[in-house]
């Protein structure tokens, strides 16, 4: 996979992408991080990336030439057929884990970071396939945005996390996390609850259940129409709503 990411801020990515997970993926080849300066597509004596906005405003406007010589060269130089061109602005469909699935089955994708005044509109209608915001709030370009986009669908490239992580993963369960343990089993007076230590994996693979579907009833409700729930599951967040407030 490649990974293409253009933006006028190459130094805010550079950080991210040396760490951890995603420098094991860059070393073992199953990805290709390019940091692309959008200024080295500038055929100007100012190397001009943006400019005022017609009709008025304040802020300035992504250039389009730029980013159209940057975009088809990268495009030229691929070995895939088509790239997938990405803008990531606070006006593109919400991110979340089905579009990372999605995404991480693609062979080249070109990240376009836009700023927060805006890109030029020809941009958007004639060379971007899609458009991504990661939530709703406004940063200051969407350079953290590609970061968090590319950090999510790394870590899906087959043969870089173990199998079952992958699976028993939150979200895609539509469940959150249920709680998690490790050693001291008192810690500050604090214990770990006992289940946990009986060795019975039955019951604890069910206080694990439980306590994923207690904390999607108080923090994300929402995901729970998503969730397929088993009948002993639908008894116990039954149990759960009628002791509401009980806690
Ligand atoms: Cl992709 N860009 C900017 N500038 N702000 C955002 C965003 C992207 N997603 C959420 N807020």
């Amino acid at each position: 996979m490649i990974i293409d990411l253009l933006t006028i801020f190459p130094a805010i990515l550079e950080g991210p992408f040396n760490e951890s997970m995603i420098k094991r993926a860059v070393e073992q080849e199953l990805v290709q991080i390019n940091l692309v300066n959008l200024r080295d597509y500038t055929a100007d004596r100012h190397r001009q990336v943006d400019d005022t906005p017609y009709g008025g405003g304040c802020g300035m406007v992504l250039k389009p030439e730029p980013l159209f010589r940057a975009v088809e060269d990268l495009s030229d130089k691929s070995k895939s057929q088509n790239p997938r061109v990405i803008l990531l602005t606070p006006g593109g469909r919400r991110y979340n884990q089905d579009i990372a699935i999605e995404l991480s089955a693609e062979k080249h994708l070109i990240m376009i970071c836009g700023r927060y005044e805006g890109v030029d509109e020809r941009v958007r209608s004639c060379l971007v396939d899609d458009e991504i915001s990661i939530g709703d709030y406004v940063l200051t370009g969407g350079e953290l945005a590609a970061a968090v986009v590319v950090d999510s669908l790394v870590r899906l490239i087959p043969g870089l996390l173990a199998d079952g992580s992958l699976k028993e993963e939150s979200f895609t369960e539509s469940l959150l996390e249920y709680p998690h343990y490790t050693r001291p089993s008192v810690f500050r007076r604090m214990e770990v609850p006992e289940v946990l230590l009986s060795g019975n994996h039955q019951e604890i693979a069910r206080w694990r259940r439980e306590q994923s579907i207690k904390r999607t009833y108080n923090y994300r409700p929402d995901l729970l129409e998503k969730a397929s729930l088993t009948a002993e599951d639908s008894e116990y967040l039954k149990k759960l709503k009628n002791h509401q407030g009980d806690q």
